[in-house]
This record gives structure tokens, sequence and C-alpha cells, in this order.
């Protein structure tokens, strides 16, 4: 049976790095490329050290505003499903990419499988929000990380027979990673000592708006007098930084985006993790490093519920007081002391739902 992946960004290249050799196993499988992450750091690298087979097509996209960014999906990608008609269509996760996938294979027929199906942060705002709706709408196999992903499609009128819960793939990745991260330089070359910093992410569009950034930047650079920050600077965040005109305090140490092994050793080697990523904090969880939600909101509620994650909003005020409270020793050691929640295993699981799909 032929199996056609489409992927596009950073995180969906890691989601899915567990599952693509497992594809290319049992199937004739065709991974497409959407181009919607082209710069060498947040795409190649990935391919790169999670040693990922080429993209058998590259669709070139992109960025560009979400309606022309979809567009060119849809309109690239028709025909290569026209002419490689496979059995099933995978996608992962809310981006613009998972979305055009989903939509062009199933205005074709084409049975599409959402992995990381029900996540919700309720928050209609949200780019990704609209993507996963849509999404878990038109696909027939619908794979969530947890029962709360699962118990938010029931709740949407989705049918149970479309709906497994298979855990999370970036936890896969990120144990299957975990050995080999310990070997980065990434430490010596920063000069940092373990235990010694704060590792903080920031992306998502209501964090990088000109309503929301210039609180966030300012609570930052005041954090900044009692920490060291590591910053990994998204191209996105970069770019608001540069558009707004904020600057970030000498104290902070802001970086180029780092590639998966350096995250994972940069991520474990911290006090805490500051982000507003969803794989991410799911890598912080696997290396037992307490995280803070920059966030009003979660769709990885499991981490939260565990206790090895906290929401502390995204507010100047928000994020002083959360870190006040959370950063005190009594604070991390709450964090670190919750029992992680992690289960291995999502990878394999998918692919034996993929198998029994196509053999029916
Ligand atoms: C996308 C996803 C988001 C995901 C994130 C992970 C959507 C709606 N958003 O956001 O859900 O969490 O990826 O990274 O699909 N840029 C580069 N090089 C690149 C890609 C982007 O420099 O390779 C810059 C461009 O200036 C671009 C900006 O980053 O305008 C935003 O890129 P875009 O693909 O629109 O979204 P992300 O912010 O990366």
């Amino acid at each position: 049976a032929r199996v056609l992946t489409v992927l596009g960004t950073r995180p969906e290249i890691i989601k899915l790095s567990p599952v693509i050799p497992l594809l290319e196993e049992r199937f004739d499988h065709i991974l497409v490329h959407s181009g919607q992450h082209y710069s060498y750091e947040v795409d190649a690298i990935f391919f790169e050290e999670l040693s990922l087979p080429s993209p058998r097509y590259t669709l070139g996209v992109g960025s560009a505003q979400h309606g022309e960014q979809t567009a060119r999906i849809l309109a690239r990608l028709e025909p290569i499903l026209l002419q490689e008609r496979p059995d099933l269509v995978l996608v992962q996760g809310d981006t613009n990419t998972t979305m055009a996938g989903a939509l062009c294979a199933a205005k074709l027929g084409f049975p599409v499988v959402h992995l990381e199906a029900g996540g919700r942060s309720f928050n209609r705002a949200m780019p990704e929000e609209l993507n996963r709706i849509i999404v878990d709408h038109i696909a027939e196999i619908l794979l969530a990380a947890d029962e709360i992903a699962a118990a938010n499609l029931r709740a949407e009128g989705l049918p149970d027979e479309r709906i497994h819960v298979i855990g999370s793939t970036a936890i896969d990745a990120a144990l299957r990673h975990r050995e080999r991260a310990a070997t980065s330089t990434i430490l010596q070359q920063l000069e940092l000592t373990p235990g010694s910093y704060l590792a903080l992410t920031l992306h998502r569009a209501e964090n990088t708006e000109p309503t929301t950034l210039p609180g966030i930047v300012r609570a930052l650079n005041e954090l900044a007098e009692s920490y060291r920050i590591v910053f990994p600077v998204h191209p996105r965040t970069a770019a608001a930084l540069e558009r707004q005109g904020l600057q970030l305090s000498p104290h902070i140490l802001a970086i180029r985006p780092l590639g998966y092994l350096d995250t994972l050793c940069l991520v474990q080697s911290a006090q805490a993790l500051l982000t507003d990523s969803g794989g991410l904090q799911e890598e912080a969880a696997v290396l037992g490093t307490p995280i803070l939600l920059v966030r009003n909101e979660t769709e990885w509620r499991y981490l939260v519920d565990a206790g090895v994650a906290v929401l502390i909003g995204n507010s100047y005020e928000d994020i002083l007081a959360g870190a006040a409270t959370w950063l005190s020793p009594t604070g991390l050691s709450r964090l670190r002391n919750a029992r992680s929640p992690i289960v291995s295993g999502a990878a394999e699981r998918a692919v034996a739902i993929m198998e029994a799909a196509v053999n029916t």
C-alpha cells in the first residue's frame, strides 16, 4: 500500500521523525515537503540530525500571508496526489501545511490520517486552532496523544471509531535521541555550566504581536537581572523584535535557532524552560526540566495536570509573578518532583493503525 506524508515545518519534521522510518519500511512511502520552512536552521538540519530521507517532492511555497501560503500548497500538491494516488495521506499537527495537505487530500477523496489530533487551546484567535479543527473534521483516522484530546474530538461529535489514543511521537523522538544529545558541545560553546541558566523560546503569533511582545520583553529583561537566560530566537520572533524596535537586555544570551540535539542538551541542563512551544515542553518533560508556559492556555493539558508544567500567562505582570512563584526553590522542586506522565511507543502504534486501515 502507498502512504503519502506531507510536512513543512520544524515541529512536523521532529514529530514525524520516529514515524517516517517505519513508513519507509512497511509501505510504499512518498514524502512531500511544502517548503513552509526553508531556512537551514529550522529545516534541513533536522533531516540531517534525525537521519530522514530526502523528500520525493518539494513544493517550495515559502513564507506568505496565510491565504496565499495555503493556496500555494493546495495548488502544488493536487497534481502530485492525482499522480501518486496514495491509499492514505498522513499529516501532523496544526500548521498551514497540515491544514492544506489534509484539505487537498480530502477533497480528492484520499483518506487523511491526522497525527496529534484533538489538541485544543479553545482560543480561536490562534491560527493553529483553526487548522486543527479543520483537519480533525475532514480526517478519517484521528491519532490523539492523550485522553483529553480524544475527549475534545468526541465533544465535537467525531465518531469513536475514528479516534485512537496513541501517545505523543515528540516523546518517542526525545527518548530516542536523549543519549546522543548528551554529547552535544553547546554548553561549552556558549560557556554555560549545567543548572546555571534558564532556557527560553517564544514564537507563537499571539506572543509576537505589538500588543504582547513589548510586555514580554520588559518582563524578560527584568528577570535577566537575576537569571542568566539563553534564548534561541525563532525567525518569526527575530523579525517581530526588529520590526517593533524592541531591545533585549545584554544579560539575555540571544542566539540563532539550535538544532535538535543542541536543543535537547540546552534544555536538559537548564534550571527551567520558559516557552510557548508545544513540542519543546514535551521534550522538557522527557528530560525532567521544569516548564513555565508563557501562554494563557495549552493544548498539552496532561503536562499541566501532572504538575510538570505550569501556565504562567504572557503579560508583563503574569510573567514576573509566575517567575517569582515557580523559579523559587519551592516552586522548582514542586515541578521537578511531580510524577512525569510520559508514555513511549506512539510511532509504532500510529503505523500499526495505518497498516490495519489499509488491510481492511
Ligand atoms: C509555523 C506554524 C506554527 C509552528 C511553527 C514552528 C502555521 C500557521 N504556524 O509558524 O504553528 O509552531 O511554524 O516553527 O503554520 N521564516 C524564516 N525561515 C523559515 C521559515 C520562516 O526566516 O524557514 C520567517 C519568515 O520571516 C516568516 C516567519 O518566519 O515570515 C514566519 O514563518 P511561518 O512559516 O509563517 O510561520 P512560523 O512562525 O514558523
